[in-house]
């Protein structure tokens, strides 16, 4: 007998995949590429021209960045709109991590749209009108030069924070919703992987930043 699966249930499913993949990948990828800026300007403009000169780079970033992101923004702003946080009648920590969840979305959503505008698209006014992307030699004059705003680097260490535990929050959420992780033990021992691995991706997004106003990142001096 075949079956029926839901349009709330296949819509979700694709959310919860688009989350891991793509975009949790490329959030990996992202910080690799920006961690080459620890190794000096030089470094990061090389792997920003290596990344542009993949082929059919415009259709790689539409198909497997864009879309699915768009994808995961709408349907999660949706989900979101739909929620019924209930935090002040069961104070557990499970319900805590729904609403930030649902409060990292909308912090990301603003953050990533401004983010790509600014430094992909070269498209605010005011603050920066040339594109990363397509000025590889110019790469890192232009993050440094926004970053040693202190306003701008205080916006994206709030993206980076939130991203990172979006995320590692977030493969908990679809371990357990996929039936990877079955059972007590196994969800409690997963859910110190990730709080684990969120803690790793912090120090490596906030160093790789951090490598664009002080030479070599948070351990310059000793590395
Ligand atoms: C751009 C704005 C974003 C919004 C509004 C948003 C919203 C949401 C919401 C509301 C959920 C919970 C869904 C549920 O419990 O059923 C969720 C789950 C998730 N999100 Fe996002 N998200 C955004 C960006 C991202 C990004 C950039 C990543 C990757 C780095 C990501 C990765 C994930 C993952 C892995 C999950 C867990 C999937 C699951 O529930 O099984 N999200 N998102």
């Amino acid at each position: 007998m075949a079956v029926r699966l839901s349009r709330t249930f296949v819509l979700r499913k694709i959310h919860q995949l688009t989350g891991i993949m793509p975009l949790g990948l490329f959030l990996l990828e992202h910080f690799y590429t920006n961690s080459k800026a620890l190794t000096g300007a030089a470094d990061f403009n090389n792997a920003v021209k290596d990344l542009q000169s993949i082929p059919y780079i415009l259709f790689v970033e539409i198909g497997g960045i864009f879309i699915p992101l768009i994808y995961h923004a709408v349907y999660g702003l949706v989900v979101t709109a739909e929620a019924r946080p209930n935090n002040l009648n069961y104070p557990y920590p499970r319900n805590w991590f729904y609403l930030t969840q649902r409060a990292t979305g909308i912090i990301l959503f603003f953050i990533i749209t401004v983010h790509d505008l600014n430094f992909r698209f070269g498209m605010i006014p005011g603050l920066n009108t040339l594109s990363v992307a397509h000025h590889p030699d110019q790469s890192f004059a232009i993050v440094s030069r926004e970053f040693n705003m202190i306003p701008i680097f205080i916006v994206y260490m709030i993206g980076i924070f939130s991203t990172v535990w979006h995320l590692a929050n977030g493969i908990w959420l679809f371990l357990v919703d996929w039936g990877i992780t079955i059972g007590e033990r196994a969800q409690r021992l997963t859910g110190y992987a990730c709080i684990a691995f969120g803690i790793f991706l912090l120090a490596v997004g906030i160093n790789a930043a951090v490598a664009f106003i002080h030479p070599g990142g948070l351990l310059g001096r000793f590395m």
